[in-house]
């Protein structure tokens, strides 16, 4: 068995679990939990999160691509077509990982965190969806 392998691709589904599956959490359970609450308090939690999110996400933003990329250059007799997926993929990617760095930032209005969340939870879906065509693609 090729462990490296797998060690690697594990860390590419716990990593893009946790951005991904995050997002998703602070959309659509988080935010909504703050109804009602001033403007101060949403940016202060919000502001709280950002601070212990900030070093975390950034481990996971690097084992991502450093994970993505070990999978994509262990990869050999690729079929036609592969490649544009795979870019298309990149684009997506990096919208998340961009915008999942963003969120560390303090002082952002809740509003436009949940703008933020909304676009990324619907690229990270995209992104899953386009990695199971590519794994079909080999098949
Ligand atoms: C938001 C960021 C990302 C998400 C949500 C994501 C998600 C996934 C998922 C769900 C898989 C399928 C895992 C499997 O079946 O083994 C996968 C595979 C893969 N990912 Fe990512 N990924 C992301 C970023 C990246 C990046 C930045 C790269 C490259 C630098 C990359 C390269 C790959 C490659 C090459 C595969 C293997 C695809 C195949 O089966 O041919 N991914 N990714």
């Amino acid at each position: 068995m090729d462990f490296l392998a797998v060690a690697m691709r594990w860390a590419h589904i716990a990593s893009m679990a946790f951005v991904v599956g995050g997002a998703f959490y602070a959309r659509f359970v988080l935010a909504p939990a703050t109804e009602g609450w001033t403007e101060a308090e949403r940016v202060k939690l919000g502001d709280r999160i950002a601070n212990t999110l900030r070093p975390v996400m950034m481990i996971a933003v690097v084992v991502l691509l450093l994970s993505g990329t070990f999978n994509l250059l262990r990869k050999t007799n690729l079929p036609a077509g592969y490649h544009m997926w795979f870019g298309i993929k990149a684009l997506f990617a990096l919208h998340v990982l961009g915008v999942s760095m963003l969120l560390g930032r303090p002082g952002v209005a809740l509003a436009k965190r949940v703008r933020w969340l909304t676009g990324i939870a619907a690229s990270g879906a995209v992104v899953m969806l386009i990695s199971a065509v590519l794994r079909a693609m080999q098949q």
